[in-house]
């Protein structure tokens, strides 16, 4: 039985809930994965621990409703119910074996989700992300004191959510040598350009990718291209064993780009993509984010809306494209649910 603890109770908190609970017998049965949410901390919705787990549903009404969790009750015994924990005691104190890191996280520093990461590993607890700021910050820190704590450090959801890019780069492809990572890997920013395609404005196209929950909280994030450099910054860290940090990465977003781009480009038979990529140059790993326009003969010309799509050039296959969800509550609840998944099966 695994026993669970979420930091965080905003989307993907609650897109994974939904997901064990619908799918609570075919986990079990297909895989025999059994889990228990023993912990919820949220800076916001507030906070409660019973070491013998919590009711999922009961969760996420509290989530519906916004009622704080603080008033959680439930039929265990009064001495095992405890609310009002913040983040780091419900990590350090509380029975889970994995802690699923889903709060806000800063960018420029990581925090803090960083701390939450290191508190896990040192109390001996696996963490799982879907937060990019200790994976494009400090990777290759959070993963030694997660193996020197006997730990998990797992981040599928930190790329193109549920879209299993990572898991590609170090689970099947192994083997190979991987040159080069590039592709689109940010929904908001590729949902604009395809719409500014059909005729709508900038502003429309950009107030439409929020109404559909794509965008970032600020969407300054995407469409200056700080979402998709520390995508980038997290693949350079991982397919090529770097330590980059956001501030390697070369950054382009898509705000330059003007009605009139986008015509040139049709009647160039091409179309403006903002592509992200990590690749090996004269024995040297360079990155970078910037707009391109690609032909429409590229394999990433077709790839339109909040679509993430990715090539990974090889010594042994050449090119392997994987395409796939971006973002979504339900895609990105999936990424979390993968790495349980793996965490479990060892
Ligand atoms: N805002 C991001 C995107 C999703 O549009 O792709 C999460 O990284």
């Amino acid at each position: 039985m695994q026993k669970i603890a979420l930091i965080g109770f905003g989307t993907v908190g609650q897109g994974l809930c939904e997901i064990l609970r619908d799918k609570k017998d075919e986990l079990n049965k297909k895989y025999n994965y059994d889990w228990k949410i023993v912990a919820v901390s949220d800076v916001m919705k507030g906070s409660v621990y019973c070491r013998d787990g919590l009711n999922v549903e009961k969760l996420l009404n509290f989530a519906a409703s916004g009622r704080s969790l603080d008033e959680y009750d439930c039929k265990c015994n009064a001495d095992i119910l405890e609310t009002g924990w913040d983040a780091l005691r419900t990590i350090n104190e509380s029975n889970a074996d994995v802690i699923c890191e889903l709060a806000f996280t800063d960018l420029q520093t990581g925090e803090p989700a960083i701390s939450h990461c290191k508190a896990a590993f040192e109390s001996g607890k696996h963490i799982v992300t879907s937060n990019k700021g200790p994976a494009a910050l400090a990777y290759q820190e959070m993963l030694k004191l997660a193996q020197n704590n006997n730990v998990e450090f797992k981040i599928e959801g930190t790329v193109a959510s549920g879209t299993p890019i990572l898991n590609l780069a170090e689970g099947s492809l192994a083997g190979n040598t991987i040159t080069s990572v590039k592709g689109i890997l940010n929904g908001t920013t590729n949902y604009i350009l395809s719409e500014m395609e059909n005729g709508m404005s900038y502003d429309d196209a950009l107030a439409k990718a929020q109404e559909l929950g794509y965008a970032e909280a600020d969407p300054t994030g995407d469409v200056e291209g700080y979402d998709a450099r520390a995508k980038v910054a997290i693949l350079t860290n991982v397919v090529m064993g770097e330590s980059f940090g956001i501030n390697d990465v070369s950054c382009e977003g898509i705000t330059k780009i003007t009605s009139e781009d986008i015509e040139k480009a049709k009647s160039q038979n091409a179309r403006w993509k903002l592509l992200g990529s990590t690749e090996i140059i004269d024995g040297k790993v360079v990155a970078s984010v910037r707009p391109e326009m690609v032909p429409m003969s590229h394999p990433l010309a077709g790839i339109m809306g909040a679509t993430n799509a990715l090539t990974f050039t090889t010594d042994l296959m050449g090119d392997v494209t994987i395409v796939g969800a971006g973002a979504g509550k339900i895609e990105t609840g999936f990424s979390i649910l993968t790495d349980l998944l793996a965490i479990e099966r060892g």
